[in-house]
């Protein structure tokens, strides 16, 4: 789309929107705004950077904190990128997703303009600038978790059209004052029609959080998310990066070294060292297990996010015991020959039996052809 279809758009988007209570109160910023409240974009405001661009601090003249992207190059697909992410953050409100306040595109300039987030992302805490400050004590890690699971399954399950995220990850969860999670990052986002299960599209993502089928395929659904969340949740409860190096040439990803602990009850030997064994046993046990479900290498089985929701909140007893009790956290190696054919079947099985990941094969796959930021 472009900028001036965008535009477009948006007009009668809102015409549509009028009225309606969730409308949202976006406006244009004027790049003069912009480069007070940043002090020109002086690197010392600098948030962070990702594929689209930087991202600077910045004060209004009424006093409020501002977060603002500024695309690095005008090309077609950051156009793009842009105009969806607007067009995405405009339409949906949430107190789990990332309030958009406004854009600017003056010349070749294109800036979005958010509610500035103080405590950053969950990356920064999780593995980066934050994370031996040991801020995320065990109660935080459940709200961000259920908060963000909020946060998708609203934009999966309520938002219309529905909206698959695309590029869930610890950098996209972002946190307010109160450490509550918003997602982030709409850039990615897929509309989907109503009737439609899937989309194929051309790949977009972030490595280690990729579904195998849309890895392989570009077959974008809800479950897509689903499974890059619950790359998230063992991330949250272990502290491990979604791949871990184990040599040069070696890599193992989360689920794949998670899944044979919890298969053996050693739910202990998965939570996060920092958290100094200050967590709460049965909830540790809970974010585990589904963060394995969600990883599923087959979509179908995995659970849809309001699913996970109930079953991280522990909505109901029943739910979660005979989670515990799936076939994929049996022992008996009849886990992998109860299993039809095929490379998403394997992935679970040799992950088990004999160390070799397939899911590493995909995602070298992923690493030679696909687009990553
Ligand atoms: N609203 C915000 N408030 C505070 N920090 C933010 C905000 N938006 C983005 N950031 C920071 O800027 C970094 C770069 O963001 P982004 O361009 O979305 O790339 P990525 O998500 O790939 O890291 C994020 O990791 C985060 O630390
Ligand atoms: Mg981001």
């Amino acid at each position: 789309m472009s900028f001036r279809s965008f535009f477009c758009c948006r007009t009668i988007l809102d015409r549509s929107e009028h009225g309606r209570k969730n409308a949202t109160n976006w406006r244009v910023f004027s790049l003069k705004e912009l480069h007070s409240a940043t002090n020109s974009f002086n690197y010392d405001n600098k948030l962070g950077e990702g594929g689209f661009g930087s991202v600077y601090w910045g004060q209004l003249s009424d006093g409020s904190q501002i977060a603002v992207k500024r695309l690095k190059v005008l090309s077609n697909k950051a156009e793009q990128e842009f105009s969806i992410e607007v067009e995405v953050l405009g339409k949906v409100k949430h107190k789990n997703l990332l309030s958009l306040r406004g854009s600017c595109a003056e010349g070749q300039e294109r800036l979005i303009v958010y509610d500035y987030m103080p405590n950053l992302s969950l990356l920064s805490h999780l593995h980066g600038t934050h994370s031996a400050e040991c801020l995320l004590n065990w109660g935080r890690r459940m709200s961000i978790a259920i908060g963000s699971a909020n946060g998708i399954a609203y934009l999966h399950h309520h938002a219309t059209p529905h909206i698959i995220h695309r590029d869930i990850k610890a950098s996209n969860v972002l946190l307010d004052s109160d450490f509550q999670a918003r997602v982030a990052d709409f850039g990615f986002a897929k509309l989907i029609p109503d009737g439609a299960t899937h989309v194929t599209t051309k790949v977009k993502g972030t490595l280690g959080y990729l579904a195998p089928e849309y890895a392989m395929f570009g077959k974008a659904s809800e479950s897509c998310d689903v499974y890059s969340f619950g790359v998230l949740l063992l991330e949250l409860a272990s502290g491990k990066r979604p791949i871990e190096n184990l040599s040069p040439t070696q890599k193992l990803a989360i689920s794949d070294w998670a899944l044979p602990l919890a298969r053996e009850g050693r739910f202990s030997e998965i939570a996060d060292p920092k958290l100094n064994g200050n967590y709460v046993e049965e909830e540790l046990k809970r974010l585990v297990l589904v963060g394995l479900v969600c990883t599923q290498s087959k979509p179908e089985r995995r659970p849809t996010m309001l699913e996970v929701v109930g079953l991280l909140k522990g909505e109901s007893k029943e739910k979660v015991s005979s989670l515990e009790s799936d076939e994929m956290f049996r022992l008996e190696p009849t886990v992998c020959s109860q299993k039809t054919s095929g490379l998403d079947d394997s992935s679970d099985c040799m992950s088990k039996d004999t160390g070799v990941d397939v899911k590493q094969e995909i995602d070298s796959l992923a690493e030679t052809a696909l687009p990553v930021r």
